[in-house]
């Protein structure tokens, strides 16, 4: 996918989250956004879900202006999977009607269809046996795959991820980023906010880093941890990589 940037702008109050920024991202299949703690990360990517509107300047999606009127936002938000920091599932419902009925209450899905469409997600990544639990009763690991599966049950045009192993301990930071790599390897595209280098390096094709509400730096993942130009990126680097 593509995705370009022009002069967006974001404040809350009197907080300048995103100040004018302007990108082009190329052709990409695995975005990374990297950065400090309230850089501005999780504003881009739910502006680019629609979930928040920028006060200037606008974004293009593939080559497409993404309209900010009520109407045209929600249309652009059932075709994106987003999956967000672990818990967020309905804590009441078991793992299969968590999928079940998004699909049935926001995407028409007949309950047959929607059924199916999540059974068969279920069986394809080793769920199945985990259909009938209720969240309580799954690892964090095993929920935060749950709450995958419902983003990519709407056969989205692209997944966003923000922080999507921040609650969880090394190993089920594992087997949820194994997960995020399955899907990438499947062809699907995606964008990633994460604090796992080793993700956004090895897994992620292009790389943004963003501080005090700007992009500070761009480009392919390879290059941009291998030569770091940016003093807020060499600083930042050298932080989350010591230990
Ligand atoms: N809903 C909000 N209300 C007020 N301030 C916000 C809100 N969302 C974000 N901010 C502020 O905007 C800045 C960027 O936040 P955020 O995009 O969440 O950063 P990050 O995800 O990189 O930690 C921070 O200073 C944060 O406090
Ligand atoms: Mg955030």
């Amino acid at each position: 996918m593509r995705l370009e940037f022009c002069g967006l702008g974001k404040q809350f109050g009197e907080q300048q989250a995103l100040r004018d920024v302007t990108l082009t991202i190329p052709e990409f299949q695995s975005l990374a956004i990297i950065g400090p703690s309230g850089g501005g990360k999780t504003t881009l990517l739910r502006i680019i879900a629609g979930l928040e509107i920028q006060e200037k300047g606008y974004l293009c999606i593939n080559g497409q202006r993404l309209e900010v009127d009520e109407e045209a936002l929600l249309a652009h938000r059932r075709t994106i999977g987003t999956v967000f920091q672990a818990y967020n599932l309905f804590p009441h419902l078991t793992a299969l009607e968590n999928v079940v009925l998004p699909l049935v209450k926001v995407h028409g899905f007949s309950e047959r269809e929607a059924r199916d469409t999540a059974g068969a997600l279920f069986a394809r990544f080793q769920l199945a046996g985990h259909a009938h639990r209720r969240p309580a009763e799954l690892s964090g690991g095993q929920q935060q795959r749950v709450a995958i599966v419902r983003a990519i049950a709407i056969k989205p045009r692209f997944l966003l991820f923000d922080e999507p192993t921040s609650a969880l301990d090394p190993e089920m930071t594992a087997e949820v980023l194994d997960f995020i790599a399955e899907l990438r390897g499947e062809g699907r595209d995606l964008i990633i906010v994460t604090h796992n280098m080793g993700f956004a390096r090895e897994v992620s094709d292009h790389c943004l880093f963003i501080a005090a509400g700007e992009v500070q730096e761009a480009g392919q993942s390879s290059d941009l941890f291998r030569k770091p130009h940016n003093p807020l990126l060499v600083n930042f680097l050298a932080k989350v990589l010591r230990y």
